[in-house]
């Protein structure tokens, strides 16, 4: 069997073998598809990205049919069971799970980095009382930038690691400082005898005890939400990432646009307006009017994915990890309400018919609400770990040969070449 595609021309009906390698032609082969000498030659349109790899990458794997996603190879149920945030983010940055050594000395460094600079914080007083704690998650990230101008030197491997630690160590701290701003309470330092998670629970709600213990299940929650939230391959905000970063900015500037592309209620802005809608619903039985709404041209937010056409794994484990959290907290009321929903809309032809299941933010909110944060954190809550698949990322492209500064082509449908008017003779 020939690893080529036969493409005839029928306009000029000649005939093209373009190579097929891991299932897919390069785009620029269709360039020598041309009816005339002087032609551009063939491109393909796609808007969205709905059909194009855009890379080759060794970081996260997922098939969509069958609800498998791998960090690495392994597979994200054993990592959610076994590991923990930061060797999960050892994981997907570097490319294997750390031996004990690698681990120490890891989770040693990142805690060196937790601090920020004071001059960080007085920019975040600076914000509004009641300022989106993502937009100032995303100010104070690009912020960094001009802390750290060595991070300009991308090329350098050592530079690159010390950014990763920075990165890695600094997003909790800017999340927390962005929470206590906007409950008017003073920031908390980072406790450096803490789990990443423990640490982060320390700076968010700490008040005068000289040492802070979260509760270990809610510390585990939320390491495990950090482990399911890592790395997705080459969604919005990660192709974001790599096309900032194939500009050559460094990784500060680079993950501020990250960020922003993950704060849309299409992505991970998903899990607030989820909460937003459950509200909005008010009661079980206005469920079966809101979800004719939604066929109706609306959305049922936390359902659906440009992926995975069966259950989200990672909404499994959420699902499964509520139970533990609400023995602790108290169920979330409107737990009840998301249940029926998803029971409802499972059965809806409507739902079946385009694979619509509930993603990896259907569930994640009502955990983070019931953990006390509020509901504008919720995508901060998803920036901080996704930091990590971020920078893997931003890295692969960077040791990419075949990477280059990223420039889709158009196809232009505006006028014609035409001449200037001046103002007194436009009508
Ligand atoms: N509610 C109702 N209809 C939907 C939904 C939804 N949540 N999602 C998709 N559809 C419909 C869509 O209208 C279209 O119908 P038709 O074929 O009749 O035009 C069909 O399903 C296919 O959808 P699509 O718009 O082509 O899918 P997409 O791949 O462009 O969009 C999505 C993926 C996640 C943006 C979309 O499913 C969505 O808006 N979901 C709600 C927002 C959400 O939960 N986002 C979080 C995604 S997971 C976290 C992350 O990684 O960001």
């Amino acid at each position: 069997m020939a690893d080529t595609l036969t493409i005839v021309d029928n306009r000029t009906g000649t005939k093209y073998d373009v190579p097929i390698q891991d299932g897919t032609i390069r785009a620029t082969d269709l360039r020598q598809i041309k009816v005339k000498a002087d032609e551009f030659g063939m491109m393909t349109y796609d808007p969205a990205f709905m059909n194009t790899a855009a890379c080759r990458s060794r970081i996260t794997y997922i098939d969509g049919d069958k609800g498998v996603l791998l960090y690495r190879g392994y597979p994200i149920e054993q990592l959610a069971e076994h590991s923990d945030f930061l060797e999960t983010a050892y994981l997907i940055l570097f490319g294997e799970l750390p031996i004990a050594k690698q681990y120490t000395e890891w989770t040693t460094q990142v805690t060196l980095h937790t601090m920020l600079h004071t001059n960080i914080a007085k920019l975040m007083e600076g914000f509004r009382h009641d300022a989106h704690p993502m937009g100032m998650f995303i100010s104070t990230v690009g912020a960094l930038s001009t802390f750290y101008p060595d991070a300009k030197d991308i090329f350098s491997e050592p530079s690159r690691r010390l950014q990763t630690l920075r990165l890695i160590a600094k997003v909790p701290s800017i999340a927390a400082y962005a929470f206590r701003h906007s409950i008017g309470r003073p920031f908390n330092q980072p406790d450096n005898e803490l789990s990443y998670a423990g640490n982060f629970l320390n700076m968010l709600f700490r008040m005068t005890e000289l040492k802070y213990s979260a509760n270990p299940v809610l510390e585990r929650a939320l390491e495990v939400l950090f482990i399911l939230h890592a790395d997705h391959e080459q969604n919005c905000s990660t192709s974001t990432m790599r096309a900032i970063g194939s500009s050559h900015a460094d990784p500060y500037s680079s993950l501020a646009g990250a960020t922003a592309a993950l704060y849309g209620p299409l992505h991970g802005g998903a899990n607030e307006a989820v909460l937003r809608m459950l509200h909005e619903i008010g009661s079980i039985d206005h469920i079966p009017a809101f979800v004719k709404r939604v066929k109706a041209g609306g959305r049922l937010m936390g359902f659906g994915h440009r992926v995975y056409k069966s259950y989200d794994p990672r909404a499994k484990i959420i699902k499964r990890m509520a139970d533990l959290v609400f023995d602790v907290t108290g169920k979330n009321p409107l737990l009840e309400m998301a249940l029926e929903l998803e029971r409802i809309a499972l059965e809806d032809e409507y739902f079946v018919s385009r694979k619509l299941y509930p993603n990896v933010d259907f569930y994640s909110g009502l955990i983070y609400q019931a953990m006390g944060f509020p509901v504008d954190m919720f995508p901060v809550l998803f920036a901080i770990p996704r930091t990590a698949g971020w920078i893997a990322q931003w890295e692969e492209m960077l040791n990419d040969p075949e990477q280059k500064i990223v420039r889709p082509r158009q196809i232009y449908v505006g006028p014609a070449q035409r001449d200037y008017v001046p103002k007194e003779k436009r009508r």
